[in-house]
Parts: structure tokens; sequence; C-alpha cells
């Protein structure tokens, strides 16, 4: 596991491509690499970039930055199929938890897909809320 600097930013591309494209965002978020480079980019100055390192390339990613009151949101989280359930995940999670320390923040949050909760469910993350979303149209047929 290790921190990422500019020389990963192809890497976290990659890997974040396949991320979205094995889970699609919701239609009404543009995660497109060219709107979200540049915030990307601010969470590598930031140092809340952390990257999976396998024996050639790397196999995860996490994202990371402060929002809200003494607290950092997990954006994204990320390990390649043929490498998830050998602990890469919680390896990732920890560095975000260290980097969140180190900012002062006594908290970690994060939106879950719903089928990562499984995974969350091991760590001591509590349930705060769900997101909803309904297509206009049939709020108004309703
Ligand atoms: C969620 C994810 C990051 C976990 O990574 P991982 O490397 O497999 O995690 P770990 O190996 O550290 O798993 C830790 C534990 O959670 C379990 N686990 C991991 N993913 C799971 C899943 N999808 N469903 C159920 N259990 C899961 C593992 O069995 C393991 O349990 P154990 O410690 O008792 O053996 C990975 O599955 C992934 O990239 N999923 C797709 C992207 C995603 O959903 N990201 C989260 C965005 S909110």
């Amino acid at each position: 596991m290790r921190l990422a600097g500019a020389t990963d930013l192809g890497a976290i591309k990659t890997l974040r491509d396949e991320f979205y494209s094995e889970f699609p965002p919701p239609p009404w978020r543009d995660e497109s690499w060219e709107t979200r480079k540049s915030d990307v980019v601010q969470v590598v100055r930031r140092g809340g970039a952390f990257v999976a390192q396998g024996r050639q390339d790397p196999v995860g990613y996490a994202l990371a930055w402060p929002e809200g009151i003494n607290a950092v949101k997990l954006g994204d989280l990320y390990v390649r199929p043929q490498h998830r359930g050998r602990g890469v995940g919680g390896a990732l999670v920890r560095a975000v938890a260290e980097f969140a320390r180190a900012q002062g923040a006594a908290y970690v949050h994060l939106t879950a897909n719903l089928e990562a909760l499984r995974f969350y469910d091991r760590l001591p993350f509590v349930e705060q809320s769900r997101n909803l979303a309904a297509p206009v149209a049939k709020l108004l047929e309703h």
C-alpha cells in the first residue's frame, strides 16, 4: 500500500475506468475523467490517494478528502476482481483511516455501493441514511 503521487495518475485513471464500468454511477452523476480529473489531481496533492501495488501493476486504489466537520470522505474504493478477498480493500481503508487521523478527523464517511455493504458491515461503519432517487416522470404520474 502506498501513497499515490503525480506519476500514479495514469494508473488511477485506469482503475477508476474499471470501477465505473463494473459499477456505473447513477445517470445524474458525471464521473467522466474529463470532469473529475482536476478533483483527482487535488486529492493526490493533498495526500488522500492510495494505490495498492501488485507484483506488476496497481491492483486497487482509494481516494479520500476532508469533507464536513472533522471528517474525511472515502470517495472511491476499488480492488480489481481477481485480487479481492485477500485483504487489499481492508488495507486501503486502513490507509484512509491513517490519513483521516493525520488530518485530525474524527470520522470517515462514505456512500456505499449496495454490493459493498457486506464489506463495510465487517468494519466499524454504521448506516446513517439511505440515498433515494425517483424518475421525475414517475413522481408526476403518482
Ligand atoms: C469492496 C472491495 C473494495 C473490498 O475489497 P477486498 O480486497 O475484496 O476486501 P478484503 O479482502 O479486505 O475484504 C475484507 C472482508 O470483506 C469481505 N468482502 C469483501 N468484499 C465483499 C463483498 N463484495 N461482499 C461480501 N463480503 C465481502 C471479505 O470476504 C473479507 O472478509 P474476511 O476478512 O472475513 O475474510 C472490493 O470488493 C471492490 O473493489 N468491490 C467493487 C467496488 C466497490 O464496490 N467499492 C466500494 C465502493 S463504495
